[in-house]
């Protein structure tokens, strides 16, 4: 029977360590819940990194096994290759680079070395299980060898290749020594997808420009083959936000949130610690807005929440630190007995917390420098049964070009922000709901289940279209 392999750098699960022994958790990502249909199903598997580093043979064996009941298959990464694969090459090497922030960017050949090994050993678990027939479809910017060197080994098979974060401009993308082997990697796809039609055009001018490939609107044709590059923007599990509403536990949060915050308007802000998220300028627009407007203070609350992420890497400790400063400056300049400014948590949230803030905050406000697509925005915009409450997002958001009803901002506009905080806390419920009710359209008619379907159905239809052409 033929299956469908999905590839990820992640596993839609982690292994944590809890007193001697490893345990599973299951990860709450939004691809996780979109692909779930897919690996699910059958023999479907799965393939991707546990999330810890486990170098006891017997260890990887009895993972390995628990995984396979799931239909998942773990590839072990050691210590040295989390730090150069993951780490490096990976974080600080491609995410600056593809985020617009190639100051931050180590071009190191030994994190170079290990993304190509990693890729390999990735590539050597799918071919253990790949069978002509099947369809693998690899996930983001950390496997990009990976479906050129499937493709030297399994000429004929379909392999469908998606890319989360931004694909840089040319100006960028060529800044990085390894570029063209990059591109003939992605190369090895027969469909290639991005969320935006600035990254598809991005990648198809680097293919031209980088590797003299013929392309033809959004076809490539490259060592005799033809590869589609298209945009499918990714959605989220929409019905979930809205159904969590009502959950006896996000009920109860919902109303402790009332007690807590009587007069105030609340603020919500919610991300992975990273510079690409644009957390110190949105700090530094709500310390405007108190310092000239002093009639909001005790009157509005920024609720940031900030997730922990790649904390080894130099850029988010830093970050880190900067945030700390930035929050304890604020709170110190500006909070009265009864009012904080700013309620900052460094931590994750469980889901009934996040759904609860996602009820009862009347702004969401989301200022990434640059973001793939930035699902946040669109959790909130799922989870406002009323159809009130204003979304604030940035212009360098992939979801800014569907969710157009938002207060759109530049992120490095710090007045903007500012006058945008003051247009949501001002703005008419009508206006409100008129802008969340087309936003909500959006974000039902394009879910993830949508995403999967459409990205599945047109690979399908590239390879029938490949096979055509060949029979002719
Ligand atoms: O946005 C890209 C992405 O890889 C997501 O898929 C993931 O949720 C996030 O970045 C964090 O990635 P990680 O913790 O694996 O570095």
């Amino acid at each position: 029977m033929r299956k469908t392999i999905i590839v990820s750098n992640r596993l839609p699960v982690k292994m944590m360590e809890q007193d001697g022994e490893y345990v599973l958790q299951a990860s709450e990502g939004g691809l996780a819940t979109g692909l779930g249909s897919i690996y699910r199903e059958g023999n479907n598997i799965w393939i991707g990194w546990p999330g810890q580093e486990i170098s006891d043979s017997k260890e990887q064996e009895k993972i390995t096994a628990q995984l396979r009941q799931m239909n998942l298959m773990p590839v072990f990464l050691t210590e040295e290759e989390i730090n150069n694969f993951y780490e490096g090459f990976s974080n600080e090497t491609l995410w600056p680079v593809f985020h617009y922030m190639s100051v931050y960017a180590r071009y190191e050949q030994v994190y170079w070395d290990a993304y190509y090994q990693v890729n390999k050993k990735f590539r050597d678990i799918v071919l253990s299980v790949a069978e002509q027939g099947d369809t693998i479809w690899v996930q983001d910017y950390q496997l990009l060898l990976l479906p050129g060197m499937i493709r030297a080994e399994m000429p004929e098979i379909s392999i469908g290749f998606f890319q989360h974060i931004p694909f840089p401009s040319f100006e960028l993308f060529r800044l990085i020594p390894w570029r063209a082997e990059i591109l003939e990697g992605m190369l090895g796809a027969d469909l290639m997808g991005f969320h935006t039609f600035d990254d598809t055009r991005y990648f198809l001018e680097a293919v031209n420009r980088l590797l003299s490939a013929k392309t033809t609107a959004n076809v490539v044709n490259y060592n005799d083959r033809a590869i589609v590059v298209e945009t499918f923007p990714m959605g989220i599990d929409d019905k979930k936000y809205g159904e969590l509403g009502q959950d006896p536990q996000v009920l109860s949060n919902i109303q402790q949130l009332k007690d807590t915050f009587k007069t105030e308007k609340m603020i919500l802000s919610i991300d992975r610690l990273d510079y690409s998220k644009g957390i110190l300028q949105r700090l530094h627009a709500f310390e405007l807005l108190l310092q000239m407007y002093p009639e909001y203070v005790g009157k509005v609350v920024l609720y940031m929440i900030v997730v922990p992420s790649r904390d080894s890497v130099p850029q988010y400790k830093q970050l880190r630190e900067d945030i700390d400063r930035k929050v304890g400056h604020i709170n110190a300049k500006f909070r009265t007995l009864s009012w904080h400014p700013v309620q900052y948590f460094y931590r994750s949230f469980p889901m009934e917390m996040l759904s609860a803030l996602y009820n009862f905050a009347d702004i969401c406000l989301v200022t990434p420098m640059r973001d793939g697509m930035n699902l946040v925005s669109k959790e909130y915009v799922a989870s406002r049964n009323n159809n009130d409450g204003v979304l604030i997002l940035s212009e360098m958001a992939g979801a800014s070009k569907e969710l157009i009803d938002a207060i759109i901002v530049n992120p490095n506009n710090i007045g903007s922000i500012m006058t945008a905080i003051m247009e949501a806390v001002n703005m008419p419920l009508d206006d409100q709901q008129r802008r969340m009710k087309a936003m909500r359209q959006v974000v039902s008619k394009f879910n993830i289940h949508h995403w999967v379907k459409l990205f599945m159905d047109r690979l399908q239809e590239v390879n029938t279209m490949q096979q055509n052409m060949l029979a002719r």
